[in-house]
């Protein structure tokens, strides 16, 4: 029987193994599109997970609680005039996914990994946590990954979607996948959408110069099966094959 991701929430990762209860560690999570219709660089984004997922935020020690340093600034210009008012009931929404174009009706606040899985039964991106901690929700957006259980759809009208099923050409994977399959990169499988999205953008972006790097820049995204070191290696495979094709 399937287990409820959220009755039973993700284990605590390898990642922070080892640290002590309550520590914090900052981890780097996927591009996120803001409300002004431009990404985040992942370095400007960080989520804080804890080690001591049951202690209540209150009860940190008072080293442990992020500071922040930075004022409220405005997110959206003042001398454009009002944004028209969309919703808060069901609106047309045009979206662009694995270059087909669909339409659907939603109600602004719905998330595009709703719509993906739920509308479009795009179902390769995975709700995992729903909030932004685990990454198997990965796709692209106009070619950079995002978390879409963060990402509202209607947002990602105008703009490129690429979830795991439109990398494929016909029955050629992508060498990705390709290297996710000879590299045995997956056990259960569910966090491997999210994992090879982010794979594929992290070459892209430059960031995989060696397995430090590597892991650093696939730190968005857990594996419960704890598959790292055949994810890194698959990584290693194509963006060596990428650079020396021969
Ligand atoms: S479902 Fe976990 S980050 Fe989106
Ligand atoms: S969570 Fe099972 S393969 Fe990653």
């Amino acid at each position: 029987m399937a287990v409820h991701p959220h009755r039973h929430p993700l284990p605590i990762p390898p990642l922070v193994h080892g640290l002590p209860p309550g520590q914090l560690v900052r981890r780097r999570a996927p591009d996120q599109p803001n409300d002004s219709g431009t990404s985040v660089h992942s370095h400007t984004r960080q989520i804080h997970i804890r080690t001591h997922q049951t202690q209540t935020y209150g009860s940190q020690p008072e080293e442990a609680r992020p500071v922040t340093t930075q004022k409220p600034t405005a997110t959206r210009p003042t001398d454009t005039g009002p944004l028209p008012v969309r919703g808060p009931g069901p609106v047309p929404v045009t979206l662009t996914v694995n270059g087909a174009e669909h339409r659907v009706a939603i109600e602004p606040r719905v998330s595009l990994l709703s719509v993906l899985r739920d509308s479009l039964l795009l179902t390769g991106a995975k709700r995992g946590c729903d909030q932004g901690t685990c990454g198997a929700c990965t796709v692209h957006v106009d070619g950079r990954r995002v978390l879409s259980c963060l990402t509202l759809a209607i947002g990602c009208e105008g703009r490129r979607v690429t979830t795991v099923e439109g990398l494929a050409d016909g029955d050629e994977l992508h060498p990705m996948q390709k290297e996710f399959i000879a590299c045995d990169a997956f056990q259960c499988g569910y966090c491997t959408p999210g994992q090879i999205m982010s794979a594929i953008a992290l070459l892209d972006e430059g960031h995989a110069s060696d397995d430090d790097e590597i892991r650093e820049w696939m730190s968005g995204n857990l594996c419960r099966c704890a598959t790292y070191p055949h994810i890194t290696a698959a990584i290693r495979a194509v963006r060596d094959t990428a650079s020396d094709p021969s």
